[in-house]
């Protein structure tokens, strides 16, 4: 039935006045208008701009799942397993939820490590970004704690163990070490009390920290402006109404390229879920597929992929002091990026070789790393972690020295297209 024209404007006009009722209490239309519709961002922008957005997709697709699970799931050491395998087998499309959240988990990394080497491949973390990049640290570490506290939930042998191992790290710290490893477990083991307490830190504690944070980012992000893969500052080149010249709306024209970019990997992610939900035993360890048992230990101790590189790392060392030590420098060394790297050019299309085999060196290292942390810590394992660690290491060390000598190319005058 259509509508005829009096009644459109009379509709439109209602909304009108309610637009209006709503801007004079609350300022949605200024919102909208700094961050959305009048938030200009560089027109280069490639694939590498949309892995923000996608932690986002799955931040939102997390809780979501996660609040349906948490309607079946029963925090405690005598039903979750069990409770887990009933969401999976009768609770209605129960499989999906879980699988959702249990590949999710994988892909909140891919999409974060992927932003984050975005950041190290276009000089993203340098000044005036440094509190983008330090919050998006923030943002990586209660991340972190997020996954590990989730994995502990379905009360599997991998969940069992892993948590065991972990917080066991905190026992070789001097003195307080084991009182400390007993305040965490909130018992002489791990027990139905530490499943609960992970079961708050996981589904409200740590979720609310993660919002309040990326909000928090995107705003110190919106304050400086986004940089761009020529690494130029768009808000220096304005037109007479004060808008970058080489800068677009976010909306419609970021927006439309981010729509096909979540398109492309919502297909990606609906293959995995639908057809490899395990990832090959590295989203779903095999192992996690038998209930918790404390006297049976499983063959092999190793946390999900995500974590290997840094587990590779305590291992590295046979002090087990010095391992949690190290391990830790690992993470915390990332915080001080903007102030290590001291080249004045922002993106790698105009830095020197210096950095260029740098971040690749690092990058293998990570990732052999990651491979060698599930391997067992011995012979020539041993050997080659401990060359990756001080690989890895190395690109922190001597960065304010490389980067000082790097022997940059001229960075033009605008942003170029490449297309
Ligand atoms: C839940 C996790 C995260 C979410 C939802 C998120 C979201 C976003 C979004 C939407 C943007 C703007 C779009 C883009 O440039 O891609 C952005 C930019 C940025 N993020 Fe994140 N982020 C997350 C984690 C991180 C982490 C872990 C880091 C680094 C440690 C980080 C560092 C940055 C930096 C440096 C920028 C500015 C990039 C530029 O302008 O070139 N973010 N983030």
């Amino acid at each position: 039935m259509s509508t005829s024209q009096p009644e459109m404007s009379r509709r439109l006009g209602a909304a009108g006045r309610f637009n209006e009722w709503i801007n004079h209490r609350f300022p949605l239309q200024k919102l909208m208008r700094e961050h959305v519709t009048e938030y200009y961002a560089s027109k280069n922008f490639n694939i590498w701009y949309g892995f923000g957005v996608l932690s986002m997709l799955v931040l939102v697709l997390m809780i979501v799942t996660g609040i349906f699970l948490t309607m079946s799931y029963k925090p405690s050491a005598a039903e979750a397993f069990s409770s887990v395998e009933y969401i999976m087998r009768d609770v209605e499309y129960g499989w999906l939820i879980r699988y959702m959240h249990s590949t999710g988990a994988s892909a909140f990394f891919i999409v974060v490590y992927l932003h984050m080497f975005r950041a190290l491949m276009y000089g993203s973390y340098k000044q005036p970004r440094e509190l983008v990049w330090v919050l998006g640290m923030l943002i990586y570490v209660a991340l972190m704690a997020e996954a590990f506290f989730g994995y502990m939930l379905p009360w599997g042998q991998m969940s069992y163990w892993g948590a065991q191992v972990i917080i066991s790290l905190f026992g070789a710290i001097p003195v307080v070490g084991e009182p400390l490893v007993e305040w965490i477990r909130g018992d002489f083991y791990i027990s139905d009390i530490t499943l609960n307490r992970f079961f708050a830190l996981h589904v409200i504690a740590l979720p609310l920290v993660l919002v309040f944070l990326v909000a928090l980012h995107i705003m110190a992000l919106h304050e400086v402006g986004s940089n761009n893969p020529d690494g130029i500052e768009i808000k220096e080149k304005k037109d007479a109404n004060g808008v970058p010249i080489d800068g677009v709306a976010f909306h419609p024209y970021h927006t439309s390229k981010d729509l096909v970019i979540i398109i492309g990997f919502l297909i990606l992610f609906s293959a995995v879920v639908f057809f490899a939900p395990t990832g090959g035993g590295y989203f779903l360890e095999y192992a996690n597929f038998e209930p918790a048992d404390q006297l049976v230990t499983p063959e092999k101790i190793h946390p999900v992929w995500y974590f290997t590189p840094y587990y590779a790392i305590l291992r590295a060392v046979p002090d087990k002091l010095g391992g949690v030590i190290l391990m830790g420098a690992a993470v915390f060394v990332l915080f001080l990026l903007p102030w290590l790297d001291r080249c004045k050019v922002k993106s790698i299309r105009y830095r020197g070789w210096q950095y260029k085999v740098a971040l690749a060196t690092f990058t293998v290292s990570f990732v052999m790393l990651g491979w060698l942390g599930l391997m067992p810590a011995t012979g020539i394992y041993l050997l080659l972690t401990q060359i990756f660690t001080l690989l890895y290491f190395a690109f922190f060390v001597f960065m304010p020295v490389y980067t000082r000598m790097e022997k940059t190319k001229p960075v033009p005058d605008r942003v170029v297209f490449h297309g």
